[in-house]
């Protein structure tokens, strides 16, 4: 079968790869991809918001099955639209994406459904919001309504600090209309855990867990980013918290799913905060995460494709899933600068060393025959071993050996896993 893959992150690279290990695929196109991904899928010059493209070119190439990477396609229907045309797609309907492309959608849907979650308000006036400021305390969350590429969430200290947000994001309008309206959250403490599941609507089945280190640098400090960095599985997800997960947070996401009359098909990532054994989710996302991705498709034994043809055919239940016990860590090596303004086009060297680790690029391309950096998030390290400790050494030996001006990763991934 052939296959078409949006995206261009490590999150596709994985997806790539995992995929082009099925016996049944005979050729992966991937729209726009990156020079990792050049070497195991044909490239397609297409922008994963270009919706009608994608879709001409799905039909011209006779596409089999279209893996959707990245949030906005999903947000703006590219489901609905491959579907009309009788495309087979792997994500959720536009319906179901708004529980990642609108905060308050999701908080609406958890509250409603009794899934435990930080307390919150929506606004669609600056003025409200501002008279509002504190009702929960300080810190003080703010979010953007709509998406912002993981930038719309603000964790104000003081009165100053929110004031500023608030107008940065209401008045300002610095992420266009996703800040047409915001959430004021209260501030919930203990340590992140992202969930991976797959769900078709009747059955959500999770993926092993992962922790993501979204901070810039060592010991949490600095910007928020995309990701710096993954384990799996983490060591807070233990079995009494996974217990906890299904009664409440997986059985009433799926019977709500059944209320709301959502047919959700596809990835949920829940954003999870856990304190002592106290849980809360702190956001859904209708997509895989990177770099959580290329740390839990690693340890993935089953055929991706058989996965994504079970759920959407509704037969996630009959479908067994294979996990190795093998662990998994991912040191992300990021551009200097990242999340904030960075160069591109720096030349990486010695990716041909590489004998370990699985390499998963991000922000590269292909040029006169060299590899170069091509954005903030650059290539992922994946070490794979029987311990953490084992994998954590393999991921780091290997960062030593790639070469790039200006590389910046963070040294303590996994360290809080350490014996
Ligand atoms: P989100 O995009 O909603 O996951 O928010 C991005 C990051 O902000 C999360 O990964 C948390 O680190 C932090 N965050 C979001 N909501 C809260 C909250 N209510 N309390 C504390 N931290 C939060
Ligand atoms: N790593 C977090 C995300 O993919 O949103």
């Amino acid at each position: 079968m052939k296959i078409l893959v949006i995206g261009s992150g490590g999150r596709e690279h994985a997806l790539v790869w995992k995929l082009s290990q099925s016996p049944r695929v005979e050729k992966i196109y991937c729209a726009p991809g990156n020079a990792g991904i050049g070497n195991m899928a044909e490239l397609v010059n297409i922008k994963v918001g270009d919706i009608e493209l994608l879709l001409a070119f799905a039909i011209e190439k006779k596409i089999d099955l279209t893996v959707v990477g990245p949030e906005g396609p999903l947000v703006d229907g590219i489901v609905d639209r491959f579907e009309e045309e009788g495309l087979k797609i792997f994500g959720p309907n536009k319906s179901c994406a708004k529980l990642e492309g609108s905060k308050a959608f999701a908080k609406d849907f958890m509250i409603r459904h009794n899934i435990p979650t930080a307390k919150y308000k929506e606004y669609t006036k600056a003025e409200e919001a501002i008279k509002d400021i504190g009702i929960y305390g300080f810190p003080m969350v703010i979010k953007a309504d709509g998406l912002a590429a993981g930038k719309g969430v603000v964790i104000a200290q003081n009165e100053n600090e929110a004031k500023e947000a608030l107008n940065i994001i209401m008045q300002n309008k610095k992420f266009g209309d996703a800040g047409s309206k915001v959430i004021i959250e209260e501030f919930i403490e203990g340590i992140e855990a992202s969930m991976l599941c797959f769900v078709d609507g009747e059955t959500i089945v999770p993926m092993v867990s992962a922790q993501d280190y979204k901070k810039a640098f060592d010991g949490d400090e600095g910007p928020n980013t995309g990701g710096m960095g993954t384990y799996s599985p983490s060591i807070i997800y233990t079995d009494k918290i996974k217990e906890k997960v299904y009664n409440e947070i997986l059985n009433p996401f799926i019977s709500g799913l059944k209320t709301d009359g959502l047919n959700f098909k596809g990835i949920i990532f829940i954003g999870l905060m856990i304190k002592d054994k106290e849980l809360k989710v702190l956001e859904f996302n209708t997509r895989f995460g990177d770099p959580e991705t290329q740390v839990v498709l690693s340890r993935l034994e089953t055929d991706l494709v058989e996965i994504f043809e079970s759920i959407i055919e509704g037969k996630l239940k009959q479908q067994e899933i294979k996990w190795s016990d093998k662990k998994a860590l991912c040191v992300v090596l990021a551009s200097q600068g990242y999340p904030e303004k960075y160069e591109k086009s720096k030349i990486i060297t010695g990716l041909e060393d590489i004998k370990e680790a699985i390499i998963f690029h991000a922000g590269t391309k292909a040029l006169d025959g060299k590899v170069v950096t091509n954005g903030g998030r650059v290539l992922g390290v994946v070490g794979m071993a029987k311990t953490i400790e084992a994998a954590r050494d393999i991921a780091y030996r290997e960062v030593h050996k790639i070469k790039f001006d200006g590389k910046q990763y963070r040294k303590d991934i996994g360290k809080i896993a350490l014996g």
